[in-house]
């Protein structure tokens, strides 16, 4: 696979591309159930962070699964691989001094782990959006509970595919409790002295 390559060592640094940026990167990694909230706290932690001057990129699901994932269905397989290219894709955002805001299901533990192991120590953020499946299934933003119920989609996350709740998160949001504005609160705590921003 990777025969025959030889990596270049690049003469910019990731501490001066931080300097630059004045801010130190993360990779702030949302996992839970379709509908639990993930996108729209990302979207508000982006937007919050914007406001305050910090260089973000937010990747989503839906929105990569429309471009670079295109290829790649649910299968234990397929998602397996899709969680493989956003670590990598992250890990390059990363290394670009971006803060990263990933919203994916990733329901596997394995595969977190394997974002979590792409990054420096302390450098990747888990957040468990923890909302119990009735109450997805009760918004269902895009009908999707409703015909992963009739058989009309397969290997539904939380229905036919189960979803491993990570044991020890970095942040824990209780999904059908919080309210975005507190939901942003408690992720602004956990993340804003990671990201302090560096004087030059
Ligand atoms: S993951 O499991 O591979 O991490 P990802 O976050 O990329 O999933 O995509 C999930 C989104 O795809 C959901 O929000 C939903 O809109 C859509 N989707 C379509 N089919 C399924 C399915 N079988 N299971 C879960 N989500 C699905």
């Amino acid at each position: 696979m990777s025969r025959n390559i030889v990596p270049h060592r690049h003469s910019i640094s990731l501490e001066e591309r931080s300097q630059l940026l004045h801010q130190r990167p993360v990779v702030v990694w949302f996992t839970g159930l379709s509908g639990s909230g993930k996108s729209t706290l990302a979207d508000a932690l982006e937007v919050e962070l914007n406001k305050r001057g910090f260089a973000t990129m937010l990747l989503d699901g839906d929105n990569i699964r429309m471009g670079l994932n295109s290829d790649l269905g649910f299968s234990e397989d397929d998602r397996k691989e899709n969680i493989r290219r956003l670590a990598e894709v992250s890990r390059l955002f990363y290394d670009a001094g971006i803060i990263v805001i990933s919203a994916f299901i990733s329901p596997f533990a394995k595969d977190r782990a394997t974002v979590r192991g792409k990054l420096p120590e302390g450098r990747f953020v888990e957040v468990y959006i923890d909302t119990p499946i009735e109450i997805c299934e009760q918004r269902d933003p895009k009908g999707l509970y409703f015909k992963a119920r009739n058989g009309e989609i397969k290997n539904f996350t939380g229905i036919d595919s189960p979803f491993e709740a990570p044991l020890m998160p970095e942040l824990r949001i209780a999904g059908a409790e919080a309210s975005v504005s507190e939901g942003l609160n408690q992720l602004l705590k956990v993340i804003l002295p990671l990201i302090e921003k560096i004087d030059r």
